[in-house]
Formats: C-alpha cells, sequence, structure tokens
C-alpha cells in the first residue's frame, strides 16, 4: 500500500515515515522543504533501510500534484504540510491562508482527480479555543482561534468537512495533536527548529545544550498547581503511531472522523523543566516572565476515543520525552547540518 507523506521531511513528518516504513507501507514524500532538511530523509532511510520516493514540490502547485498522483499509484495521504509559527502568522496572515488553507483546497483537488479520497490531517488542539474547559473532548464546539495559525486549522477541518458532507466516498480523519515533544530512541532525528524556538521543549533542550541561557518561563500566576501554564505533552513516536491507526481506519472506512491524540496527562512548565533536568543530569536556569498573549492556563485532551475506535493509546511517558529529546538535543547541537 502507498501512502503519500505531504510535509515528510519535517518533525512529525520524519518519524511518521519511519512508522510506516517500519509497518511495511511504501512512502513517498512531497515536501518544498521551507521548514526541513532532507537530511532528516536520509536519516529515516538509514535507520529504516529503507528508499523513500521523494518530490521537492509545494502543495500549492497543482500541476506538480497532478504529476505526482499520475506516476504513482496512491491509496491514501498524510498531510503535515503547512506552515505553524503562531507568532509569524499573526504577522505575516495571508501568508498562512495561501499556504495551509490554499495549499490544502489544491491537494483536495488533485486527490479528487485523481480518485485518491482518503486523507489523515494534522489538526491541533487549538481548534478547541480557550472557551472548553479540560479535558478537551472531540464532541465539544470547536473555540474561537486567536491567531491565524490557529484558524488555518479550524478552517482546513471545515473544508474537509464539507468534502465529505458533498461525496460520501471520501475517507477522512483529523487528528487534533496536543503537544508534540522528544523524538526517535535512535538519537538520529528529532525537531529542527529555525531560530529561536517558540516552544517549551526545543528551548528548554537548547538552554540544557548551553546554545542559550536560560528559560523564560511564561507566567507563574495561572491557575494551576504551580502557577505555570499546564499542557498534554505527547511522545513523537506514540503521535507517528496514531497516524498509522488513522490510515488503517480511512482504509476500512469511508466518513469524516475526529480524534485528539494526546496522553490524557498535564503537566506544568516547571514539572517538564524537572523532567528534563534528570534526563540532562544538570539544571536549566530559568526566570518567569510575562504571560504570553494568546496562551492559556490548562490544556490536556480526553484521549479516550482514540482508544475506543482506533485501538490508539500512547505509552511514553514524560521522562521518556525528556530523555529522547535530550538525546536527540545533545547528539546534534546544530540539528540537521
Ligand atoms: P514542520 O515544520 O517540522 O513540518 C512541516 C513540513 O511541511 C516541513 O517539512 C515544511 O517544509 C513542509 N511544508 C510547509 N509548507 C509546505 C508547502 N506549501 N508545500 C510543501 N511542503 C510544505 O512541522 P511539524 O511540527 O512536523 O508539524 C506538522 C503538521 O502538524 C503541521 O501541519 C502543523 O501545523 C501540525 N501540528 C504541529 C504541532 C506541533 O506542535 N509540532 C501541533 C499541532 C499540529
Ligand atoms: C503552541 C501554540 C499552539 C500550537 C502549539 C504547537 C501558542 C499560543 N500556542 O502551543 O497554537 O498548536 O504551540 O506548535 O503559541 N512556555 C514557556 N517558555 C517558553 C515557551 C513556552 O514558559 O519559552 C510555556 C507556555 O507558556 C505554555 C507551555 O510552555 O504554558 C507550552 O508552550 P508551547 O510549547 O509553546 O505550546 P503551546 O503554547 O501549548
Amino acid at each position: 500500500m502507498s501512502i503519500l507523506v505531504t510535509g515528510g521531511a519535517g518533525f512529525i513528518g520524519s518519524h511518521t515515515c519511519l512508522e510506516l516504513l517500519s509497518a511495511g507501507y511504501d512512502t513517498i514524500i512531497l515536501d518544498n522543504f521551507c521548514n526541513s532538511k532532507r537530511e532528516s530523509i536520509n536519516r529515516v532511510e538509514e535507520i529504516t533501510g529503507k528508499k523513500v520516493k521523494v518530490y521537492d514540490c509545494d502543495i500549492r502547485d497543482k500541476a506538480g500534484l497532478d504529476k505526482v498522483f499520475a506516476e504513482n499509484s496512491i491509496d491514501a495521504v498524510i498531510h503535515f504540510a503547512g506552515l505553524k509559527a503562531v507568532g509569524e502568522s499573526v504577522s505575516k496572515p495571508l501568508e498562512y491562508y495561501d499556504n495551509n488553507i490554499g495549499g490544502t483546497v489544491k491537494l483536495c483537488e488533485a486527490m479528487r482527480d485523481a480518485g485518491c479520497k482518503k486523507i489523515v490531517f494534522s489538526s491541533s488542539a487549538t481548534v478547541y479555543g480557550a472557551e472548553n474547559q479540560s479535558p478537551l473532548r472531540e464532541d465539544m464546539p470547536e473555540g474561537k482561534t486567536t491567531n491565524p495559525y490557529g484558524t488555518t486549522k479550524l478552517y482546513i477541518e471545515r473544508v474537509l468537512k464539507d468534502t465529505f458532507a458533498s461525496d460520501n466516498e471520501w475517507s477522512i480523519c483529523l487528528l487534533r495533536y496536543f503537544n508534540p515533544i522528544g523524538a526517535h530512541k535512535s538519537g538520529r532525528i528529532g525537531e529542527d527548529p529555525k531560530g529561536i524556538p517558540n516552544n517549551l521543549v526545543p528551548y528548554i533542550a537548547q538552554v540544557a545544550v548551553g546554545k542559550r541561557d536560560h528559560l523564560n518561563i511564561y507566567g507563574n500566576d495561572y491557575n494551576t498547581p504551580d502557577g505555570t501554564g499546564v499542557r498534554d505533552y505527547i511522545h513523537v513516536v506514540d503521535l507517528a503511531l496514531g497516524h498509522i491507526k488513522a490510515v488503517e481506519k480511512i482504509m476500512g472506512e469511508k466518513g469524516c472522523f475526529i480524534y485528539n491524540l494526546g496522553t490524557g496527562v498535564g503537566y506544568s512548565v516547571l514539572d517538564v523543566v524537572k523532567a528534563f533536568e534528570k534526563a540532562c543530569g544538570h539544571s536549566i536556569k530559568y526566570e518567569f516572565a510575562p504571560r504570553r498573549a494568546g496562551d492559556l492556563d490548562t490544556c490536556y485532551s480526553d484521549p479516550s476515543k482514540a482508544l475506543r475506535e482506533l485501538g490508539w493509546k500512547a505509552e511514553r511517558g514524560i521522562e521518556e520525552m525528556c530523555e529522547d529529546s535530550w538525546r536527540w538535543q545533545s547528539s546534534n547541537p546544530d540539528g540537521y547540518c
């Protein structure tokens, strides 16, 4: 069976390609490398001992997409390609709407034209907004998004739901990720942010390896046990395995399905700092700073629907997530270079 993975060179995409190849799927990557390097794919090939066909193509390039579908018999698509920096999306909303929403529309057109109507999409817990109380469940109404990045996820979900409503031959899985961290056990692939990391664990990892002086903890007066923000961190390998289950689901059944991929457990920023200190064997310098605009106090999933319907459950805990992040960061201090 052949799976096309858009954005397959990125953080979550590379880990998912590795698990797809290990599970015996033929894997084709389409990426424009705007936020990734080919080296991630070389390393996936090195770990699995398998070859991956790679297209350097933009998801907004309809002719390029048509060529990929004409040259391959693709059974399903896992769609990761997208821009994901929240702050940047506020200053460049048109780029985000064009790339993420426009690109997804083009991809779906190419899929429809090729008769491939099975897609797994990378959505985010951000679609729940601030209105819903954790644990967040898939049957809760979507909330108000606070930035263009989040809005692209909400609108793409709508585009895909409407696509299914218009043609029940489609099979669509919307996966709402919580906070993916960690890396593959080999330490050969991991998250390689450009510039200053926006997200907590890549930032801590760079402090731990000596690339940054200290972590700024954004707010210590939240309504949480220690005052710092609480999130549902999920190991990227567990997340990748969730995609295999989602592919199995859409291969066997038509419909539009929504699943949270999280652990169901919330950890505070200070909990993560402690777990990372244990993993790297030394202390992490931090300072308390003002709250970051748009942040919530608490966000964690109810992951029971994915267990019930996909037979998927996150198996790896926060200590393993930090150990694996540290192995990747310490053996690749400058990422893929
Ligand atoms: P990433 O930036 O590492 O990977 C995205 C990949 O898509 C990159 O390789 C990039 O080069 C590629 N890409 C972007 N625009 C493209 C385009 N127009 N055409 C072709 N390729 C393009 O990000 P990631 O962390 O692996 O995230 C993957 C997906 O999951 C994204 O859609 C992201 O929004 C979503 N997501 C991520 C998180 C997270 O915390 N990492 C959380 C929720 C959802
Ligand atoms: C952020 C995005 C979210 C996106 C997700 C994955 C915002 C408001 N939300 O989620 O839309 O889907 O990333 O890309 O940006 N923290 C610090 N110091 C730091 C970095 C983070 O204290 O240097 C804190 C945050 O305040 C938060 C927690 O760590 O409490 C996690 O932050 P982060 O990793 O950025 O993820 P989210 O904010 O949950």
